[in-house]
């Protein structure tokens, strides 16, 4: 039987217009441009409309991938979307964005594994596509990560955005696209990076709860970890990685994490400074940008990887 590799033909992403600096942000906690910076890596962040909802954003989004691919919006067979803040519980958003982009021909679902959202949504359409039953697939993140956020708590409030990214994914047999993917979890650390309610704990979304430290202690031994584990899979070694895209938390993860795999920082892409942390959206916004920019270019060898609340984590290299 022919193999079936699935290759990304199209990226978009979308930032709401409201931008919220630290020095807003000063006059609203007790905090300072001087402290966010140099910690984070962080200078502003995009905020959403209060009618602006997440499918709005992963509309945007996904339109500018869909123009850039060239694929009909009838012809998309498949979408996934990741996020943590979905604009109901049910129906998924997904399927209001099925309906705002009209793909008539598309099973549509939600992925919820936190900033590690897209990764896994990425890993489960390369595995249907795969699969042969699915030819062409839309993955999104999106968030609106403001409507969580505790606005009074100053160690969470300076790092997260809000914002969208898109792919188009389509099934070719060229020895292309996705080379390998990995998507882990360990509940051993549930509690340190959650919100404090939910639909069934509380009967409301709740905010953002960090343990900052411990969350920064993971992340810099398990991004690296998955991410050399990924390149190995995929046939290479990690002087073959020409753009590394890394989940967009906080700048010192992100330069600890490039120094621990020996990844130029010229290779590495960072987006986090005009956006914060936008969760899900945070890879797919950042891969856009890569591309438009000239980071990420044809046949170029590519690696994502991110880490999130579970905690999940996981890495996928694709050639471009
Ligand atoms: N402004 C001013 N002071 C602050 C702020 C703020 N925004 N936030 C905390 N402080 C204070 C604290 O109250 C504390 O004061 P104290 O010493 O008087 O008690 C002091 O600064 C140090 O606080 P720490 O929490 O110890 O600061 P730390 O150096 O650990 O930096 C940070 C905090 C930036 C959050 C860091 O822990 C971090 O980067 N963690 C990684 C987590 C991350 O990036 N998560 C993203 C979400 S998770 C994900 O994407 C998967």
């Amino acid at each position: 039987m022919t193999e079936i590799f699935t290759k990304i033909v199209g990226t978009g992403s979308y930032l709401p217009s409201k931008v919220l600096t630290n020095d807003d942000l000063s006059k609203m906690v007790e905090t300072s441009d001087e402290w966010i910076f140099p910690r984070t890596g962080i200078k502003e962040r995009h905020i959403a409309d209060d009618n602006e909802l997440t499918s709005d954003l992963a509309t945007n989004a996904a339109k500018r991938a869909l123009e850039s691919s060239n694929v009909k919006a009838e012809d998309i067979d498949l979408i996934i979307l990741a996020t943590t803040t979905p604009d109901l519980s049910f129906p998924s958003t997904a399927c209001r964005v099925q309906a705002n982009l009209g793909c008539v021909n598309a099973a549509a679902f939600d992925m919820q594994a936190v900033c590690s959202g897209f990764i896994y949504a990425l890993t489960v359409a390369d595995k249907m596509i795969k699969s042969g039953e699915y030819k062409k697939a839309l993955v999104i993140g999106a968030e609106t990560l403001s409507r969580i956020v505790d606005w009074n708590d100053r160690t969470t409030c300076v790092l997260f955005g809000d914002g969208a990214g898109a792919v188009v994914v389509e099934a070719t047999t060229e020895k292309t696209g996705i080379l390998s993917s990995i998507i882990k979890a360990d509940p051993s650390y549930y509690d340190i990076l959650k919100t404090t309610g939910g639909v069934s704990a509380t009967k409301n979304a709740g905010s953002i709860y960090m343990e900052g430290k411990e969350v920064f202690k993971l992340a810099v031994s398990k991004m690296p970890e998955v991410s050399a584990e990924a390149v190995k899979n995929a046939g290479l070694s990690l002087s073959d990685v020409d753009c590394f895209i890394p989940h967009q938390a906080n700048v010192r993860i992100i330069d600890a994490a490039l120094k621990h795999l020996d990844i130029a920082e010229e290779k590495t892409v960072k987006t986090l400074q005009n956006q914060g942390n936008t969760s899900a959206a945070s890879i797919p916004i950042a891969l856009d940008w890569a591309v438009r920019n000239g980071m990420l270019k044809k046949g170029n060898n590519a690696l994502l990887t991110a880490m999130g609340g579970g905690f999940t984590w996981g890495a996928v290299v694709f050639k471009f």
